[in-house]
Parts: structure tokens; C-alpha cells; sequence
């Protein structure tokens, strides 16, 4: 198994006069599910963003040894990336099939669209995992936002990524979709180090190994059971946090 680490030394991230992160130390090493939660605005997106050299920073980002602080293009070699759905519209002409081939395509040197047939292979596998292999030949344009969503993790997930990140990988996506993506997710989790950033962070729970909670820093980070209790979730979300003791969720089509 190829080795799975990030290291985040003294990060310190801010646009203008907003200081976002102001000095963060912390490894995070794989396999396993590493769940984000903060309200909106915490910086959960910043934290991707910077660990991904999309965004300057101060401090340093090194991925699996390797110092890819400021470079995404590095980055890019060991992180499969589903970015946060903000309503985007996507007019340019491309259909879902070379959206997904792209992944693969962008990383040949030089990138070039002709695959062997292994990669074909991989391809459809991965297109019917996702449930988007009916949607193959229609135009990104025309796609309803969960089908989009499903189309931006099967190109996360098509080149066999030693990490993935994926900034709220559910928004949009039915309950049915949603029982069939947290499942892929935590069976990716098992082989690779997956960190993923939910509203709804009940429904990876059970597999989870840390739970990060950002709130304009890291607040905490540590096991489901450490992390998720009242005390600490009030001090980042208020009068928000409620405990429930017996809870049925119909969020994925099964009573968990
Ligand atoms: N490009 C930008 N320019 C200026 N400020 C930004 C930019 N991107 C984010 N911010 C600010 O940084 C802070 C953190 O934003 P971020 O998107 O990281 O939050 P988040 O935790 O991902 O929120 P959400 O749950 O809504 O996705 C917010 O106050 C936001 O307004
Ligand atoms: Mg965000």
C-alpha cells in the first residue's frame, strides 16, 4: 500500500485582513476516514484549499514527504479533489464520460485522451460505482446538481488517488444517492486516507477515525467519542447541538 500522510506545519492562512488560520500543526496519516465539521465560515474549505497549494499560505503542506506548499501541481499528483458545489453553472461543451477521463488524461505527460484498455476498464467501473454510467454522453451543462456531484467524485476517485479529499461530497444528492456514496467512501477509507467535510457528520460516524472541528482554528481533533460531545460541540455551534438518544435518520433509505 503506497503511504498516506499530510503534514501541516504551522499553517497561517488569510484573505486581506481575515485571518482564517493562525498557526496550525498537525499530521494526518492514512488509511482511514477523516471527518471535517465547523459551521459555514470556519475555514473547512480554506483548510482543503491550502492543503491542495490552491490559495498562498505561510507555513508549509508537505504530502507524503514530499514539500508541496503553494504547488497544487504536485499536490495534484497524490490528492484526488471533489471541490464544494456552490451553484456553479458549467456551459463549456463537454460530456460526463470525458470529464471523468480527464482525470487521467491531464496526468499522462504529455495529457493526451487515448486510453489502453485497462484504463477503459477502470473507466466504466468506477462511472457505474457512482451511478453515472446512463449519463456518459450527456453535456456537464445539462446535468441536475446531485448528477454533477457524482460526476466530480468519479473523477476524484478514477485515478486511484493514494489521498482523497472531498469538501461536502453530499450537497445535492438524494438520500437514496447519499446511502450509496457514504458506503463507496468508507470502503475507499479502508486502503487510503479520505478526509471529507459534511454538515451531517452522523452518517460517517461509525467508520470515522478522527473528527476534525474547525472554528477559525482547529478547536479539536480526535475520535468520535472524544470529539463528538455536547460540551465541546456548544462552545463552535451554540444552542445548535442537541443530543439525541434514540434517533431515527431516513437521510439514507436505511434506519440507522
Ligand atoms: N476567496 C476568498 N476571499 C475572501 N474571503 C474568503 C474567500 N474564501 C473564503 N473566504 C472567507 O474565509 C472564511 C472561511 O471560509 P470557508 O469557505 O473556508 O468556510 P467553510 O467552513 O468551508 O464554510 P461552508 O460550511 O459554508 O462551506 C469565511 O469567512 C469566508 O468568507
Ligand atoms: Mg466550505
Amino acid at each position: 500500500m503506497s503511504s498516506q500522510r499530510i503534514e501541516v506545519e504551522n499553517l497561517r492562512v488569510s484573505y486581506g485582513n481575515d485571518i482564517v488560520f493562525k498557526g496550525e500543526t498537525f499530521t494526518l496519516e492514512g488509511p482511514g476516514l477523516i471527518v471535517v465539521i465547523g459551521p459555514n465560515g470556519s475555514g473547512k474549505t480554506t483548510l482543503f484549499k491550502a492543503i491542495l497549494g490552491l490559495i498562498p499560505v505561510q507555513g508549509k503542506v508537505v504530502l507524503n514527504g514530499v514539500d508541496v506548499t503553494g504547488r497544487p501541481e504536485e499536490a495534484g499528483k497524490l490528492v484526488g479533489y471533489v471541490p464544494q458545489f456552490k451553484g456553479e453553472e458549467f456551459t463549456f461543451p463537454v460530456n460526463v464520460r470525458e470529464v471523468v477521463e480527464s482525470a487521467i488524461a491531464l496526468r499522462k505527460t504529455p495529457p493526451r485522451l487515448r486510453f489502453p484498455k485497462g484504463e477503459k476498464k477502470r473507466i466504466d467501473e468506477v462511472m457505474e460505482i457512482v451511478g453515472i454510467k446512463e449519463l456518459a454522453k450527456k453535456p456537464l451543462s445539462e446535468l441536475s446538481g446531485g448528477q454533477r456531484q457524482r460526476v466530480f467524485i468519479a473523477r476524484a476517485l478514477v485515478w486511484d488517488p493514494p489521498i482523497l479529499i472531498m469538501d461536502e461530497p453530499l450537497t445535492a444528492v438524494d438520500p437514496m444517492g447519499r446511502a450509496d456514496i457514504v458506503r463507496m467512501i468508507k470502503e475507499i477509507a479502508s486502503d487510503k486516507l479520505v478526509i471529507v467535510s459534511s454538515h451531517d457528520p452522523s452518517l460517517f460516524i461509525d467508520t470515522a477515525k478522527t473528527i476534525m472541528v474547525v472554528n477559525r482554528g482547529i478547536v479539536a481533533s480526535g475520535s468520535p467519542k472524544d470529539v463528538m460531545n455536547e460540551e465541546l460541540l456548544s462552545k463552535v455551534y451554540g444552542r445548535s447541538v442537541f443530543l439525541v438518544e434514540k434517533c431515527v435518520h431516513l437521510v439514507d433509505g436505511y434506519a440507522i
